[in-house]
């Protein structure tokens, strides 16, 4: 076991948008745990843009991952490629006994996802997938507000929004013509699955039905759903960003019979919300409403960090938040609903591994 203060030498495979806007600053955050040593890209020039901005030297600029991943100064690899290569690069990093953080959603499909947490079982090399909502302060705040209003029996889950024509991810070509299932659907949808799963458990079926709307989405891009849960929970669950004008809308309803939470986290809001209320009926409610401080003001990037640096010192991957197995589930969700909404929002059951 590597001693907890040891600062990792960090190697960057596919410096983008996300790499070079996001993960490069949020690393240079916590230099210790992380050292930016190394980078690696197909399109040589954005390598090195993003070498000058993490003050890389020009011989740790990578053309070929395989050589950074070789690279005996780089300890661990984080990899922010299209997501049909994640199953590949994790084989590789597992290879040379290297940590992997891999961007989501988990694989482009159940098969390569299926791949990824067999080689992820089968090793000690912790394997983690960033899906950075999984880090976020407000399920923590929400969990045990759940305990207080009985049992669940239903829930109403929605993020909707207008389409934006300038979205800066829409100029990514591997997003314009997807080779992974749900396109954005499974993009950002994974995110919001992340909330729904992390409070109310695993989801059992789901009858959906998914349209496109936008040209530039490539695929379907809008979801309505119903969902049941392993618990036994009913509820809905509404996915979209390809509607016209209209507010940005984000809200998480959960219904128990002696209560309800409301979790609104619409962008609009100065903070994101819960409101609790309590009560077997509705003559007598008593309601709170919590403001919820984000302690992480990274949008999760940096706690997800920590937490890989944390299992990779220990050599601990049970430590690891979002495990394969997790985000694989959140991926199962989208392909169920995909087969429902194939087959005129027929109940699919969702795979589980
Ligand atoms: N957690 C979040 O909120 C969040 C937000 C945004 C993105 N992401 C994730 O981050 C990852 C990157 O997204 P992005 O928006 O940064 O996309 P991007 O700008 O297109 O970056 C992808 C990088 O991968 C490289 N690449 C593309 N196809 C390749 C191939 N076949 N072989 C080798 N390299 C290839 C590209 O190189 P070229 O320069 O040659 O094209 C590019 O540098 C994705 O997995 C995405 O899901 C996560």
């Amino acid at each position: 076991m590597a001693s907890p203060d040891k600062v990792l030498n960090i190697g960057v495979i596919g410096t983008g948008i996300f790499a070079t806007g996001t993960h490069l600053p949020n690393l240079q955050k916590i230099p210790q745990q992380f050292k930016v040593v190394a980078c690696s890209n197909r399109t040589k020039s954005k390598a090195e843009t993003f070498a000058t901005k993490a003050n890389i030297s020009s011989d740790k600029i990578y053309e070929s991952y395989d050589d950074l991943i070789n690279d005996k100064d780089v300890d661990v690899i984080d990899a922010l490629l299209p997501v049909e290569n994640n199953a590949m690069i994790v084989e590789k990093a597992i290879k040379a006994g290297k940590a992997i953080a891999i961007e989501k959603p988990i694989a482009n499909n159940l098969e390569n996802a299926k791949k990824l947490v067999q080689l992820a079982q089968n090793t000690s090399v912790p394997v983690l997938v960033l899906e950075n909502w999984l880090y976020h302060t407000a399920t923590e705040v929400i969990k045990p507000k759940l305990k207080e209003i009985g049992t669940i029996i239903g829930f109403n889950f929605k993020s909707t929004g207008p389409f934006y024509a300038e979205n800066k991810y829409l100029k990514t070509s591997w997003r314009a013509k997807p080779n992974h299932i749900g396109g954005y659907l499974s993009d950002g949808g994974v995110h919001q699955l992340a909330y729904l799963v992390e409070l109310l458990g695993e989801a059992e079926t789901i009858s959906a039905h998914t349209t496109q709307v936008r040209e530039q989405s490539g695929t379907d891009d809008v979801w309505f759903s119903t969902l049941k849960m392993k618990s036994g929970a009913i509820g809905t669950f509404t996915y979209g960003s390809a509607f016209g004008a209209v507010d940005k809308s984000r809200q998480f309803v959960i219904y128990g019979d002696k209560g309800s939470v409301v979790f609104d986290f619409s962008p609009a809001n100065p903070k994101p919300f819960v409101k609790c209320s309590y009560g077997v009926t509705g003559e007598n409610i008593k309601t709170e409403t919590i403001e919820i401080e984000e302690k992480d003001s990274t949008n999760g990037i940096v706690s997800e960090f920590k937490n890989f640096h944390e299992a990779t010192v220990s050599n601990d991957k049970s430590l690891l938040k979002c495990k394969p197995t997790i985000a694989f589930h959140h991926l199962a969700i989208v392909d169920a609903a995909l087969k429902s909404s194939a087959n005129g929002g027929s109940s699919v059951k969702v795979e589980s591994i």
